[in-house]
């Protein structure tokens, strides 16, 4: 029976476990990567295993997130990333050099090669052909180690993308049509391979902006073949060694199969406050633009801004807007100063942001009250921007640029003729922003700042777990609302003790006040619980306060694996209905904890307040409960070795 792509690489890099979809294996991974947000607390983990130098063919630590310096704490953490990666064998990107899945693309993603990073856009690289995954620092700090990766064999979805786009339609917009079609459940336990005629017509920052935003999907990851595309990408940055030729077998067996059909797609826009909440550009015609942010891990290529530089080229941006460029590398930003885009930008009257995630991640760029704004980014819950009342929409670059223009959302193709961008036969090669690890590990002092307190540790699960519900939350709760990440939080990534004072503030602004008063308890949610970002923070600070356990009606894949990383223990109601008897302040009781997550995948946790019992699934592999027994992955990893 032939192979998919996906399932090559899989196979290939197979520790353990049949790739039947469903069943749990593990895999090899060859390269990480961390962003500073969640890096710093990956790095703790690290060290804390008492590993000497990293394991794997590449691990680099980015530092993206957190670029603003208004107080000593994030550079104090850049300080501390940047030795402990030098004394660990990790290449360091300093602030400056870019966003770290632009970056990775460019100088160290490898086809065929296995990538485990510690944010969820990291299946960006699956546009060059590399099977990268999202996950939680711990899982990323384990893979340095040496350790395998464990997941669920996800089903292989095949995307058959037929003709070509048309002018104006763009990258941005397939992944819009399958978010629209699918919504930000429709990828969970799933990997999206890109095949068909379409793929030919995509280059690689293309395919990136793709597999990029495949992450709202809630898919383990998406991936397109290594063609010569891939090469010519490769070549073009001095890497061609690192090509090879990945391409489905002719008769590979795949689980699930859509069509897209290119030619068909116009240009689309995800309004708030979800980025499957997909419309035509054309339908929102007329409505006033008060920002526009350029940039982000999607969409902030060389291909991208060249394309908006073309648009603005001798033009002026409304009087109302405010357009703002972050872009996506400094070999980006600086090839648009040699070939004088950057001045065709800047006439018009754009405002050049630093290489980093900014107004992504709400550092810096917050819109007015109630302002609406039209990002190229991949998330648009509300608050992300900083501004709660804001109404954020996705959009491609064309669209983004061409409503800069006219102030009021338009949909490009009525700018008249499309200009067209080439790839280069050349990128701009200067790597250094680039610190290599040292030779000599011995002679570096790893710098810790005042900020970076100590990590939360799990506890072994006791026979009898008590405690009251501390909040009932409805559906689609994310991680953002778990632990907000906004520009006064970020410096205190690796506090968590600080940070606690605002666990689940957006939903209820007295729950850590009521966990403490209860010395921790139980969290209630509703479907999909724990969507969006990959943060561990979610679950490091419920683990901080002493949540025991969430009873959900779902929960979303990474988030799920993070509450298990950290001995919470994630909990599906059998009868959804039970959900509505739970009532705040409820006491719940686990009886012979132990030996029911030990043996059943059924757990009994009686509602004492109401007298009731709940039948709770576990969906728990084998080594999940051995986490969940020993208080965590780090616990077990250090009671059982690395594997
Ligand atoms: Fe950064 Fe936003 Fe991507 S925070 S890594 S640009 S999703």
């Amino acid at each position: 029976m032939g192979l998919s792509v996906a399932q090559k690489i899989i196979k290939e890099h197979l520790v353990k476990g049949e790739m039947i979809p469903g069943k749990e294996i593990a895999i090899r991974i060859d390269q990480t990567l961390t962003q500073d947000s969640t890096g710093t607390m990956a790095y703790l983990q690290f060290e804390a295993m008492g590993i000497d130098r990293v394991k794997t063919k590449r691990s680099v630590a980015y530092i993206d997130h957190n670029t603003l310096q208004t107080g000593p704490e994030n550079a104090d953490d850049h300080l501390y990333i940047q030795t402990v990666a030098k004394k660990h064998g990790i290449y360091f990107s300093k602030p400056g050099n870019g966003i770290c899945h632009q970056v990775h693309l460019e100088r160290f993603a490898v086809p065929g090669q296995t990538l485990l990073g510690s944010d969820s856009h990291t299946p960006t690289a699956g546009g060059i052909g590399m099977l990268a995954i999202g996950a939680g620092g711990l899982d990323v700090a384990v893979a340095m180690g040496g350790g395998e990766y464990y997941l669920i064999m996800p089903k292989i979805v095949k995307v058959n993308l037929k003709g070509r786009l048309q002018p104006w339609v763009s990258a941005k917009d397939i992944i819009l049509e399958l978010l629209r079609r699918l919504t930000v459940k429709g990828g969970v336990g799933k990997i999206f391979e890109y095949t068909g005629e379409g793929v030919k017509t995509l280059s690689i920052p293309e395919r990136a902006t793709i597999t990029n935003m495949g992450a709202e999907l809630g898919a383990t990851t998406s991936i397109f073949p290594s063609d010569e595309i891939t090469y010519e990408f490769l070549k073009a940055q001095g890497r061609e060694n690192d090509f090879v030729e990945i391409l489905p077998d002719p008769d590979a067996v795949y689980d699930e199969e859509i069509e897209i059909d290119l030619s068909s797609l116009v240009p689309l826009a995800a309004c708030p406050h979800s980025p499957d909440n997909v419309v035509p550009v054309s339908e929102l015609k007329g409505i006033k633009v008060d920002q526009v942010a350029i940039g982000s891990c999607t969409n902030s290529s060389y291909k991208d801004l060249m394309k908006v530089a073309k648009i603005l080229e001798g033009k002026t941006i409304a009087e109302h807007v405010s357009l703002v460029i972050s872009p996506g590398s400094k070999q980006v930003l600086n090839m648009l100063a040699q070939n004088g885009a950057l001045a065709s930008l800047v006439s018009a009257g754009a405002r050049i942001l630093e290489c980093a995630c900014g107004p992504c991640i709400g550092m810096g760029q917050a819109p007015r009250t109630n302002g609406i704004s039209l990002r190229t980014f991949n998330r648009n819950f509300e608050g992300r921007s900083g501004t709660p009342s804001a109404k954020v929409y996705l959009v491609s670059p064309e669209t983004a640029a061409a409503s800069a223009i006219t102030g009021y959302i338009t949909d490009p193709r009525t700018l008249g003729d499309e200009p067209q961008v080439e790839m280069p036969k050349s990128f701009l090669i200067n790597d250094n922003l680039i610190v290599p690890p040292a030779e000599n590990p011995d002679e570096v002092e790893v710098i810790r700042g005042p900020n970076i307190k100590p990590f939360p540790q799990g506890k072994p699960l006791p026979e009898v777990v008590v405690g009251k519900v501390l909040v009932k939350l409805g559906d689609n709760i994310t991680t953002d609302h778990i632990m907000p990440s906004n520009a006064k939080l970020l410096p205190y990534r690796s506090n968590i003790p600080y940070l606690s004072d605002y666990c689940l503030t957006p939903c209820d602004p007295d729950f850590p006040k009521k966990a403490r008063e209860n010395g921790g308890g139980f969290i209630v949610g509703g479907v999909n619980y724990g969507q969006g970002s990959s943060r561990e923070h979610a679950a490091l600070v419920p683990l901080y306060l002493g949540i025991k356990g969430v009873l959900a009606k779902s929960f979303a894949r990474i988030h799920m694996a993070n509450l298990i990383n950290n001995g919470i223990i994630p909990m599906v109601f059998e009868n959804p209905n039970d959900y509505d008897t739970i009532e705040e302040m409820d006491e719940l009781k686990i009886e012979n904890a132990r030996d029911q997550i030990e043996k059943s995948d059924v757990l009994i946790i009686e509602n004492v307040t109401k007298g009731l019992k709940y039948r709770m699934v576990l969906n728990l592999t084998e080594r999940q409960r051995q986490m969940i027994l020993h208080g965590g992955l780090l616990n077990l990893t250090k009671a059982k070795g690395m594997n």
